[in-house]
């Protein structure tokens, strides 16, 4: 029997809930104290109208239908007037108050979510669909403000209304009052278990919803290649298979929601029905007015309103818990690349960059990178080649520790990486990749993105250097052209020389170029080698480049295969060692001639 009882109460507050309760209040409501406290008073008005409004029908109906008092008439409809204007400011008070303090707390924890994420590893978001992250700030935060409003509201104006209204009728006549609340309890069971259900199918819900976001992301994305091979029906059949499961799962949330309401209702009417038979039984005889058998009447139907929706914040509150677990699994999430607890100032002197027996693995099954060691000359232009998959863009990666390494090494002049704050380490440094990294901004502003506070000369200057300038003065507003999602209203060539010209204007003592060039044809490649060897001048620079052309006149050149040097040299000792590279530039060389025949 015992038993029984603490599975029950279990399933209303469940152990593991409590810590979620505890730091929800404690870090999000509050710092709404003072705002809360304003809401309470207001929602004691409520209450205290609404059972104002019951008790008054006693008085109304005596005095009036009873005694016939024409005195009284004006009083009371003076009265219930004021109770009426009573009731309706301050539930629009209320309900002003606590929607601010909802959107609020939403703001607060979209805030915190946001700097957790933007703070968050690579790896993190390799681990985690853009989908399922956007729906972390829109939906879960949603029905997080939906739980906290509603169970403040449903503790503060449906339990006060409920407690003066249950005490009107227990004034009126206690023995009928115990038996309609008799059934009030028993009520309350079976309501509590839908919560733990509905708590199951919201968070499969939400899942379902950061599919579908991660869907619609790629897709419109990649709509020209969902375009170019004809893939439309492909994915509206990806689409239809998640938009159908969403809405399943949305039912079944709606209906275990739902299914509080028939009870409430049926245990509802069973209460009235004894109500009616007794009290009017009562009244027949003679023993009450029936003054006091509508005032009890009233109170129980005003009652019944407050007590449905305290009986339905179980559910809302296990929603509300689903999203909060789910939101702070995000917020607890540490990131591993932090800076250390005395993290030292980077001091660039020449530039130079150690790679001392570095092993590296993205998951523990493979290493990428094998006790590898390389040097990059200060001020030089060190090169990788080699097959692709070998790990040249691991080795850059490293660089401005977007990964941590296992084992080994990464030190510049002398100073580790690990050891150094992870803002000055990258302030040092510019990365030129192939991978498109423009915002749809201005190009002026995504030419300054490294340097918010660049001067309108400098980002000319850098432009010009950059060989961007000419285009961009030919575009419709020229610096303040909007450039689309990705810079799609650019080409290739042009979005590569907006990323020289950023990382030009960054002025770096390091340059990383990660195949900057290899996407482009061969007259912009040109346009952008020129700029890319202006950058290059005097910097530290690290260049992979499919191309062997582009890096002939590289200081020093590591051929990478497997995650280790197969061979080092510049361009003449590695051709005289007719190894690998020998073989590469020999195959490049051939194609070169093969296209200036075709063209
Ligand atoms: N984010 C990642 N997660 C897991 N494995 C990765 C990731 N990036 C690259 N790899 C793996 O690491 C190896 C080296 O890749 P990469 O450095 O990109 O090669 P390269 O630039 O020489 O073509 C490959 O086997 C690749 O599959
Ligand atoms: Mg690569």
């Amino acid at each position: 029997m015992s038993k029984q009882k603490t599975k029950i109460k279990k399933k209303i507050l469940t152990q593991e809930n409590i810590p979620i309760f505890k730091r929800l209040i404690k870090d999000y409501i509050k710092p709404y104290t003072n705002y809360l406290i304003v809401a309470f008073v207001l929602m004691l008005f409520v209450a205290l109208s609404t059972a104002a409004l019951a008790y008054g029908m006693k008085h109304i109906l005596d005095e009036i239908f009873g005694q016939k008092n024409a005195d009284a008439l004006p009083i009371i409809a003076g009265v219930v007037f004021i109770i009426f204007f009573v009731k309706g400011t301050s539930t629009y008070g209320q309900t002003v108050v606590m929607n601010y303090v909802g959107q609020r707390i939403i703001a607060d924890f979209q805030r915190q979510m946001f700097q957790r994420l933007v703070h968050s590893d690579l790896t993190f978001f390799h681990n985690n669909a853009t989908g399922s992250l956007i729906s972390r700030f829109t939906n879960d935060v949603t029905l997080l403000r939906a739980a906290v409003s509603t169970a403040i509201t449903g503790a503060g104006r449906d339990f006060l209304s409920v407690v003066f209204l249950v005490g009107v009728m227990f004034h009126e006549d206690w023995i009928l009052a115990s038996i309609s609340f008799f059934v009030f309890p028993i009520a309350i069971l079976p309501i509590a278990r839908f919560g733990k259900k509905l708590r199951k199918v919201s968070t499969g819900s939400q899942e379902i919803v950061g599919k579908l976001a991660t869907l619609l992301n790629q897709v419109f994305q990649g709509i020209r290649h969902v375009k170019a091979y004809s893939m439309e029906d492909y994915e509206q059949k990806r689409a239809d298979g998640i938009i159908t499961e969403l809405y399943k799962l949305n039912h079944k949330v709606i209906r275990a929601r739902a299914a509080a309401h028939p009870i409430m209702e049926c245990l509802g009417g069973l209460a009235i029905v004894v109500v009616i038979l007794y009290g009017g039984y009562e009244i027949i005889e003679g023993t009450r007015t029936q003054g006091s058998f509508f005032a009890f009447v009233t109170a129980l139907l005003l009652a019944y309103e407050p007590m449905k929706k305290l009986a339905s914040l179980n559910s809302d509150l296990q929603e509300g818990i689903a999203a909060a677990e789910r939101v702070f699994s995000v917020l607890d999430r540490k990131s591993d690349i932090v800076n250390m607890p005395n993290a030292k100032y980077l001091e660039i002197k020449q530039g130079t960059i150690n790679f001392d027996n570095v092993s590296f693995a993205y998951n523990t099954h493979k290493n990428a990178l094998k006790n590898l060691s390389i040097n990059l000359k200060g001020g030089k232009m060190t090169a990788l080649v080699g097959p692709s998959g070998g790990g040249k863009s691991t080795i850059l990666n490293l660089i401005p520790r977007f990964y941590d390494i296992q084992e080994g090494n990464i030190s510049i002049d002398g100073q580790f990486i690990k050891d150094v704050t992870l803002h000055s380490l990258r302030e040092n440094i510019a990365l030129v990749s192939q991978e498109i990294s423009l915002f749809d901004d201005t190009i002026r502003a995504n030419i300054a993105y490294g340097r918010l506070s660049a001067s309108e000369e400098d980002i000319i200057q850098a432009s010009i250097e950059a060989a961007a300038h000419e285009f961009i003065e030919k575009l419709p507003h020229g610096y303040d052209t909007i450039i689309g999602e990705h810079g799609v209203k650019l080409s290739g060539g042009q979005r590569q020389r907006i990323s020289i010209a950023r990382a030009m204007l960054k002025n770096a003592p390091i340059l990383l170029l990660d195949e900057a060039t290899s996407a482009l044809d061969t007259e912009s490649e040109r346009k952008v080698q020129e700029a890319l060897n202006k950058l290059i001048g005097g910097r530290t620079t690290l260049v992979i480049a499919h191309r062997l052309s582009t890096i002939v006149q590289a200081d020093h050149i590591y051929v990478i295969d497997q995650g280790q040097v197969l061979e080092e040299g510049n361009h003449a000792s590695l051709i005289a060692q007719n190894g690998l590279y020998a073989r590469l530039s020999n195959l490049q060389s051939t194609e070169d001639e093969q296209r200036k025949l075709v063209a």
